[in-house]
């Protein structure tokens, strides 16, 4: 598999996994996280697969020549995370779309994307990356939990329910050590 970013070209194959997921979670049931109209056929879905593209700093997973994911981070928080806003640290990835298609599901290709995300945002040395969900299905939350993200907030757009969420990254997650407390007491020592 190989990562790469998105490009104008790609839209027709993004928009067609996301059309592979919503109808994927309608057959689950799941219908209240997208709902079921084809984000190819809705207008403002378009527009921001378009925005996404557009703005760089998103990715396409390919196999075989085939696009089979796709992630998009932004640099400032969706507008509809209301005031959550204030406890996202400026500047950082927030994770604005993560899609795999679903005919690929169990290789682990959202999981690498968020990795590949991870390690962008670890060279900018940024402490966090965020993300938001759907907050109705627990098995979403657990896949991003075990991926080592941690549940923030949740919050409404109308009825939809959401969960904004961050992960620590390296720069965080590994304390530094502190020199004072690790210092060897030599001269102490050969006092005593
Ligand atoms: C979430 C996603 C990107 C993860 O991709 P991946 O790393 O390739 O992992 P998989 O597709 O194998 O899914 C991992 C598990 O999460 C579950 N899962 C994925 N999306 C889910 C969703 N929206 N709701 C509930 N469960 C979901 C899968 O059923 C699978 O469960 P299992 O291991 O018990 O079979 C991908 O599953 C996907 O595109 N899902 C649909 C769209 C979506 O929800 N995107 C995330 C928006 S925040």
């Amino acid at each position: 598999m190989i990562i790469r970013p998105a490009q104008k070209n790609d839209e027709t194959s993004i928009l067609s996994i996301f059309d592979i997921a919503v109808k994927w979670l309608t057959d689950k049931g799941l219908s209240a996280q997208w709902g079921t109209e084809s984000f190819s056929e809705k207008t403002e879905m378009i527009s921001k697969v378009q925005e996404w593209i557009n703005q760089g700093n998103s990715y396409v997973a390919i196999i075989n020549d085939t696009i089979v994911g796709f992630i998009s981070l932004v640099r400032h928080p969706p507008a509809y995370v209301g005031e959550l806003h204030g406890l996202i640290q400026k500047g950082s990835f927030y994770i604005a779309s993560l899609v795999t298609d679903r005919h690929q599901k169990g290789l682990g290709i959202g999981t690498e994307l968020l990795h590949f995300a991870e390690a962008l945002a670890e060279k900018k040395n940024h402490k966090w990356i965020y993300l938001d969900c759907w907050n109705g299905e627990s098995s979403l939350i657990g896949y991003y939990e075990k991926a080592g993200f941690k549940t923030m907030k949740p919050f409404f757009v109308g009825t939809w329910k959401g969960v904004l969420m961050k992960k620590p990254l390296l720069g965080n997650a590994v304390q530094k050590p502190n020199k004072t407390l690790h210092r060897i007491p030599t001269k102490g020592m050969a006092k005593s």
